[in-house]
């Protein structure tokens, strides 16, 4: 398994809609492998393809608590159905977004189809945290960040923060 980098805001990259897995070969299977090892050493609690500059329509996430077990999950075209129409808003970040942290409202609950990796399809209520990290990995598939969906003002002062965060990172380690 290897660490792949990952790719951050204003990577153009981040806006691309990806594109459906049709088979789910040695590759595809090593990618998620990777994905959960980056994600783990990032440390974060879900990746998408994209991410790590691969436009594929897969998701990892664990949310297990840090006294627990990991429990890594994979998602190989997901897609979401019967979002409820009752909202809950939780403080996201995101990996490609380092350094911010904002309130983002999305359906309390839904449910994800998706294969797992025998290509079985699986189907899934979420609720709570894993319905927010499911619809913000969703979010990456389809080209938007969590900051996209901030007021311009916020978004761009957001990208502007996280920018800066990292160049401050850098002048500290050199
Ligand atoms: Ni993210």
């Amino acid at each position: 398994m290897t660490i792949r980098e990952i790719i951050t805001v204003p990577n153009p990259l981040l806006k691309t809609i990806s594109e459906p897995v049709k088979v789910i070969d040695d590759e595809v299977l090593s990618l998620i492998d990777d994905m959960i090892e980056t994600m783990y050493a990032a440390p974060g609690i879900g990746l998408a393809a994209i991410q790590v500059g691969v436009p594929k329509r897969i998701l990892v996430i664990d949310i297990a608590r840090e006294d627990e077990a990991r429990n890594p999950l994979s998602f190989i075209n997901p897609e979401i159905i019967d979002p409820s129409e009752i909202l809950n808003s939780f403080e996201e970040g995101c990996l490609s977004v380092p350094g911010v942290f904002e309130e983002i409202e999305r359906p309390d609950e839904c449910t994800v189809k998706y294969l797992d990796k025998d290509g079985v399809e699986q189907s899934v209520r979420c609720k709570g945290m894993l319905a927010t990290v499911i619809q913000h990995e969703m979010d990456h598939l389809n080209g938007v960040v969590f900051v996209d969906h901030l007021s311009k003002l916020k978004r761009d002062r957001a990208i502007k923060k996280s920018i800066k965060s990292r160049t401050s990172e850098k002048n500290n380690n050199e």
